[in-house]
């Protein structure tokens, strides 16, 4: 697994690596005295909303911890160095969320009230280092979209300003995801691309229960969540294509594409595509009874020992 010498030729992935070099910032650099444009109701409104990106902020640099040792045995050496960077970008993220959330003197949903958020984040666990990365893909669209809203409505105030900083960073995880998706994918058989489009409509679904969750938050802060889900819906469909996942709405077999965002929200039904999570390793979600109610580190818990590649992968 350990390579002294590796070919780090020059790739693309390699280039976003000296990208996000040469683009770092922190929470320091942003004006804290810049207008929060929001009132109090509408802060603790944008804390509620801000709480599964926060949390998706976390989960990727875990994530990524997690994949990069995937990496490395299968000599997908730029693909490391990238990953290095991507982590620093979403510590930064976390962090700078962290000082937002003091700053207005708000805390994110607990996970027990929202226990949708531990779901997604346990969903996009599953499966191999493709598997995660296309989770993070959908993850990556859903903040751009997200944070695109305030850069584009509020580029003045802080959060306008910071959401500006945090897209210029999500759009080289994308480039990366795009990228690395596009070569891996021409070489998955067709059961494998089948499990990918499950786990897109399984993330989506879960989106739209927390989006139903977060109604009544996202009017208070003029935030149309339906527009928002069928926006990211859109996206999500042409990065599909643009990786070799679906055939492009008038090519060929785009017809059995499945259809995205279900209205139905049953997410309880059994689902026999899930993989059985029967290693010993790996803490079983339907054991969180066990845990401590009130204790949100325990649920982290799971989402960090969570296993990210199967016995089987490369
Ligand atoms: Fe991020
Ligand atoms: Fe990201």
């Amino acid at each position: 697994m350990f390579r002294l010498f590796p070919d780090l030729s020059e790739d693309l992935l390699l280039n976003l690596f000296h990208k996000g070099v040469h683009a770092q910032w922190s929470s320091r650099d942003l004006d804290w005295e810049s207008p929060l444009v929001f009132t109090q109701a509408q802060c603790r409104s944008l804390g509620r909303i801000l709480t599964p990106v926060y949390l998706g902020e976390q989960s990727a640099m875990l994530g990524a911890a997690a994949i990069l040792p995937q990496m490395a045995e299968a000599g997908e050496s730029t693909a490391q160095v990238y990953l290095c960077s991507f982590m620093m970008d979403e510590g930064r993220h976390f962090e700078a969320l962290t000082r937002l959330y003091h700053h207005m003197d708000q805390e994110p949903i607990p996970i027990r009230q929202m226990p949708s958020m531990l779901r997604y984040h346990h969903r996009l666990r599953q499966g191999d280092r493709v598997d995660w990365v296309w989770g993070i893909l959908i993850s990556d669209l859903f903040a751009k979209n997200f944070y695109q809203m305030f850069a584009k409505s509020q580029p003045q105030a802080l959060f306008g300003d910071m959401s500006r900083r945090v897209l210029q960073d999500e759009s080289r995880h994308q480039a990366f995801a795009d990228h690395y998706l596009k070569a891996a994918i021409a070489h998955l058989p067709a059961e494998r691309l089948a499990e990918l489009r499950i786990m897109r409509d399984d993330l989506l679904r879960i989106m739209e229960t927390m989006h139903s969750q977060l109604r009544e938050d996202a009017d208070r802060i003029d935030l149309d969540g339906t527009a928002f889900l069928e926006h990211l819906t859109t996206d999500i469909a042409q990065h599909a294509v643009r990786i070799g996942l679906d055939a492009p709405p008038d090519g060929p077999g785009s017809q059995r594409r499945r259809p995205m965002l279900a209205k139905t929200v049953d997410l309880t039904s059994a689902r026999p595509h899930y993989r059985p999570q029967t290693t010993t390793r790996r803490p079983q979600l339907a054991a969180r009874e066990d845990l401590d109610d009130d204790c949100d580190t325990c649920y982290l818990a799971v989402i960090c020992t969570s296993r990210l590649m199967r016995a089987q992968a490369r």
